[in-house]
């Protein structure tokens, strides 16, 4: 591994003899939400830091601040191109740079453990070698940009529930063959300038205190010289966390670092030295970034602009994946009339809850997008199922702005919104404003309806409100935390405070007064609270009855069914693999009246589709970001092949071999060892709905050979179809003779080729050494397996095509 460049060492060991106790021990401590101090003395500015993954969010948790949305994580896996999530990792510098962000708090490669993990949509895959690609793919390019990566979130959250606190407790080779592993793929292939260390505990210790994994595995075994950032909050003692190899502890003002460090130095609780060691860390990711006075940073020259709008779409329909495809029903053939059915095709469901949310700029629904590529006249659009059964922050159709007025009532400033939430944190309030200028905050405005009927106005948040609609004050009280929980008046649902009769088209003035006023204890000034809305509810057998009207009318069908934020989200874990609502019941009647009906699936994780063989063809979109539906529109319409293949087994719940995600007396045992993902589906005998590394495209594939030489395994693949294609030629690695101790086969490697119709294209595809490799749990070391193996290539771990037989 290429080591930190002398000059620079140098710079970071200047800085950091000139700086005292106090002041290093601030330095290892978040200012606020997001920033370290600048140290103006030693030439260190401050570093400033944001999420993650699908875009850069800025110091701001605001829509007036709007990001690029990229698709999710799970989308970016699923189009299998190491270099396209290197595109992606530039344009997330570009923006950074932009931003002022010097560190992406991303890539997420925990893995999908269980289907009912929450946030799944976050991470790349089941599959450790797959995550490792497509992470460090990722971190190369936004590193290449100049902005350092966070590789998060070490280790083992990959589950929501009870994330704070839970012990799991993971047998050694499972560690180190899946969970660890793409830590491990990352640090070794790209080098990331940080990591972040995880909420929960593996095996008795909490990350933020893992002296073994960081100090020892992480940077010992495998040479890490980044930063370590805790995960928000999760740094709880300051001795242990300093022994267990944390850096840096956020959000501050208030942490174990700081002052805390500084007194138990001073108690000889803790060495200088080691406070010296996390200092330098500090240092040297501000050297990298180009923060510290005297250091070259590593980047001195940012990549050549990237046109987001254009990337976030080419992603998109790289990875939607077509599972199903009867008698070549997509792409769709041109002067058919559609009928769109689903309240997702209108109100798309661009990204994951949770600090992954960024704000778009613009979001292209599936609606729009057809309208646009299709011709005038061709195309009805329905409801048929709405999910969404609660309020939610108010966006669409409404125009607000955000009134701060003093305790006098004078206007101090007007901050623009394009929606009802207002989440100012620390020291990010609109310019001009202060905390102890600021007494109110009025969201006003007009809202114009799109449906006549009851609309419901709701407000989350805690403290003082009042609600006006149409000139009426429905609401004038204090709402209260349920619960003395910090995170309360952000994530808490909303509560209805007023149901006012509308008429579609008409434009109604709104105003939601909120008096600042900090509930006593808390620290961190935060001005955060919602408007939030809901539409009329209409009856869900009428809206069926309406879409299997308009499905009958039309040549196709083009069912949208989606997930959502209740459902897939940071914070909690699912319950079950159902789509909310009555959207099963809308596939099915639409099914029925129309034999040519695609379904269009916008979730971030797999749902079940219990219908999937009633219907002409299936299409998984995942969290396709602000373009998806122009990318939806290309991979209908046929502009554009789907180019996805599955980056984890999708399949019924009752089936799926590892699901629990709830710790029992605190802890979650992972006793299924490494038989997770498309491992435990075989080693249960059981078919999935759609297995691993499936997906179809517009062309076929014949496999005409595959040959062995060294580690390298050379496939040629001909396009035996009518169109040019992209195939993802995967290699899977088989034991000859079945062993109970390991999976029946695995992902070993994996290679894009692109082929015009009757042309062939030969994949190479490189044998990792880890791939022939188990972790031996006696000698605690990495051991070569020797024997016979088979060498296993084809469209998915189901559909194998070509089989060698090897020795090694
Ligand atoms: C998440 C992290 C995120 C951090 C800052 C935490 O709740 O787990 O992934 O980077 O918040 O928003």
């Amino acid at each position: 591994m290429a080591s930190t460049p002398a000059p620079q060492e140098a710079a970071v060991e200047a800085a950091l003899a000139r700086l005292d106790l106090d002041t290093k021990t601030r330095l290892l401590a978040g200012q606020d939400a997001w920033t370290l101090p600048a140290l103006p003395a030693i030439g260190l500015g401050s570093l400033v830091m944001s999420d993650g993954p699908v875009g850069v969010r800025g110091v701001r948790w605001s829509a007036d601040d709007p990001s690029v949305a990229l698709p999710s994580p799970t989308a970016l896996a699923a189009a299998w191109d190491p270099d396209l999530a290197r595109r992606a990792g530039v344009l997330l510098a570009q923006e950074a740079r932009r931003k002022g962000v010097h560190v992406l708090l991303a890539p997420t490669v925990n893995l999908h453990r269980s289907p009912l993990g929450g946030r799944h949509f976050e991470a790349y895959s089941e599959d450790p070698y797959l995550t490792g690609r497509i992470g460090a793919a990722y971190v190369t390019g936004v590193q290449s940009g100049g902005v350092g990566t966070t590789v998060k979130h070490f280790v083992a959250n990959d589950a929501e529930t009870d994330r704070f606190t839970v012990n799991n407790v993971i047998p050694a080779r499972a560690l180190r063959e899946l969970y660890l592993a793409p830590f491990e793929a990352i640090v070794g292939s790209a080098r990331p300038w940080g990591v972040m260390t995880a909420y929960n505990s593996v095996n008795g210790t909490t990350m933020t205190e893992h002296r073994y994994l960081v100090n020892e595995v992480l940077r010992g075994e495998w040479g890490f010289d980044g930063v370590n950032v805790s995960d928000w909050t999760a740094a709880r003692d300051t001795a242990a966390a300093l022994h267990g190899g944390l850096d840096i502890a956020m959000p501050g003002p208030d942490t174990v670092y700081g002052p805390a460090l500084a007194e138990a130095v001073r108690a000889g609780r803790v060495r200088e030295a080691a406070v010296d060691d996390a200092v330098r860390n500090v240092l040297r990711l501000a050297a990298r970034v180009g923060l510290l006075d005297g250091a070259e940073p590593a980047v001195t020259e940012p990549p050549a602009d990237v046109d987001g709008a254009a990337l976030a779409r080419e992603i998109a329909r790289r990875s939607f994946v077509l599972v199903r495809n009867e008698r070549d029903t997509l792409p769709l053939r041109p002067g058919r009339t559609i009928a769109l059915t689903g309240a997702a095709a209108r109100d798309a469901r661009v990204l994951g809850g949770g600090s992954a949310t960024v704000f778009p700029a613009r979001t292209v629904s599936p609606l729009d997008g057809l309208t646009a590529a299709l011709p005038e006249g061709t195309l009805t659009y329905t409801v048929g199922a709405d999910p969404s059964t609660r309020l939610a922050v108010a966006g669409q159709g409404f125009e607000l702005r955000a009134d701060c007025r003093d305790a006098h009532g004078a206007l101090i400033a007007t901050a623009t919104t394009s929606n009802g939430r207002i989440q100012w944190l620390g020291d990010d309030l609109p310019a001009g404003v202060t905390h102890d200028a600021l007494h109110s905050v009025e969201l006003t405005g007009t809202f114009t309806p799109r449906e006549t009927g009851t609309h419901t106005f709701g407000v989350q948040g805690t403290g003082r409100f009042t609600l006006a609609v149409d000139g009426t004050t429905y609401y004038d009280d204090v709402q209260r935390p349920a619960e003395d929980d910090p995170f309360e008046a952000v994530f808490a649902a909303p509560e209805p405070r007023a149901r006012v009769a509308l008429t579609a088209g008409q434009p109604v003035p709104v105003s939601l007064t909120h008096l600042v006023d900090p509930p006593a204890g808390v620290r961190v000034k935060a001005v955060a609270f919602s408007l939030a809305h809901q539409e009329p509810g209409r009856d869900p057998d009428e809206l069926i009855v309406e879409a299997v009207r308009a499905a009958r009318a039309a040549d196709t069908a083009v069912v949208v069914v989606a997930t959502t934020e209740h459902v897939e989200s940071e914070g909690f874990d699912r319950t079950d693999l159902r789509l909310p609502g009555r959207q099963d019941d809308l596939v099915r009647a639409v099914a029925a009246a129309n034999p040519d009906t695609v379904v269009v699936v916008n979730a971030g994780s797999p749902v079940e589709l219990p219908w999937r063989d009633e219907v002409a063809a299936v299409l998984l979109t995942w969290f396709p970001g602000q373009e998806g539906g122009a990318a939806l529109a290309d991979v209908l319409t046929g502009a554009r092949e789907p180019g996805g293949r599955l980056p984890t087994t999708w399949g019924a719940l009752a089936d799926a071999p590892v699901t629990r995600v709830t710790p029992e007396n605190g802890e979650l045992r992972y006793d299924e060892g490494v038989f997770i993902g498309y491992r435990a589906w075989q080693k249960a005998g059981r078919t999935p709905a759609y297995p691993f590394g499936h997906g179809l495209g517009y062309t076929t594939w014949a496999y005409e050979s595959a040959e062995v030489h060294g580690s390298t395994v050379t496939v040629r693949v001909r396009n035996t179809g009518a169109r040019p294609g992209r195939e993802v030629v995967q290699v899977y690695l088989a034991p000859a003779a079945p062993d109970a101790e390991r999976p029946a086969r695995w992902l070993a490697g994996f290679a894009g080729v692109e082929a015009a119709p009757g042309e062939t294209a030969e994949a190479r595809v490189d044998l990792p050494r880890r791939a022939f490799e188990i972790w031996d749990e006696t000698s605690n070391s990495w051991s070569f397996v020797k024997g016979s193996y088979e060498i296993q290539a084809g469209r998915s771990i189901a559909d194998r095509r070509i089989t060698v037989p090897v020795t090694v």
